[in-house]
């Protein structure tokens, strides 16, 4: 969240794939996907259960690198070997399950494996001052940074993971499903979250099931079906029903129609 660093200027293209496909044993998970996330903007990826969405993140943060395709960040081409690797790049990834550490307090699990030292000491008033700081920006609200993440909400758990990414200072944020245990109040306060990413001129791609959260907070909406894009759309043009036509199927893009001509079996009407 620091200033130190240069970040993209608004609506640069911070993230840009081509061709990205990514196959397990006998599953395509990813078939020439095609995904640009620029900075200042929400892209919410959407699709069904196996559509290729958790597989398509982490294929960008180097957990799972793709077979194949091109990967820009930053306007240069990049070849991302693991998760460390795309933290270099700057990208920040909350996966599904958060990996918090429940017996930590919120302190520890922010700066957990980027502690700050002291003389030799681990300086826990910086630590516990930054936290303050960083979750006064984001306007998150916790009861004190000093109790066990156990004993927060959902709502504060996912804000404290998302505080975490934060922390190595990235261009863009992907967040998978940040939504999906919470409540209505506690959605509406991650949603919050994610606005002040994108005011902050991060580009942020959003994993969500929940298309009332989509419509609310993305800019640009991109379908995946069976492992294709199958549509892109913008939520200022566009309804809920067009989107929903093109995550069950009922609608085919150029994209995919084209993709369904090269591999007949799959398209027999
Ligand atoms: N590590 C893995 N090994 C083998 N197959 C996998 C692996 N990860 C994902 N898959 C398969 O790839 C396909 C896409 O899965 P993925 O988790 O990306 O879907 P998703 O869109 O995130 O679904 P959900 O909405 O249920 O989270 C599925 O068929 C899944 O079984
Ligand atoms: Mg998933």
């Amino acid at each position: 969240m620091s200033s130190a660093t240069t970040h993209p200027g608004v609506g640069t293209t911070v993230l840009s794939l081509e061709g990205v496909s990514k196959r397990f044993g006998a599953v395509q998970a990813l078939s020439d996907i095609t995904l640009d996330v620029r900075a200042g903007e929400v892209v919410a990826l959407v699709g069904d259960n196996g559509a290729g969405k958790s597989t398509l993140i982490k294929s960008i943060a180097g957990v799972h690198p793709p077979d194949s395709g091109t990967m820009q960040i930053g306007g240069r081409s990049v070849t991302v070997r693991g998760p460390a690797e795309a933290q270099r790049l700057g990208v920040a990834t909350v996966f599904q399950d958060l990996a918090l550490c429940d017996n930590l307090d919120v302190v520890g699990n922010l700066f957990l494996g980027r502690e700050i030292v002291q003389r030799g000491r681990i300086d826990e008033t910086e630590m516990e001052r930054q936290s303050w700081q960083l979750l006064h920006e984001l306007s998150a609200r916790i009861p004190s940074v000093r109790i066990p993440v156990a004993s927060l909400s959902g709502g504060q758990r996912q804000t404290v993971a998302i505080a975490r990414s934060l922390l190595g200072d990235p261009d863009l944020v992907m967040l998978d499903e940040p939504t999906a245990a919470l409540g209505v109040a506690q959605t509406a306060e991650v949603l919050n979250l994610v606005e002040r990413l994108r005011e902050r001129g991060l580009a942020v791609l959003l994993i969500s099931h929940n298309m009332a959260d989509v419509m609310a907070v993305a800019d640009r909406v991109v379908v995946l079906r069976l492992g294709r894009n199958n549509g892109t759309f913008t939520v200022s043009r566009s309804s809920t029903q067009e989107i929903v036509a093109a995550i069950t199927g009922a609608t085919n893009n150029p994209v995919s129609a084209r993709a369904h001509r090269r591999t007949p079996e799959e398209n027999p009407s």
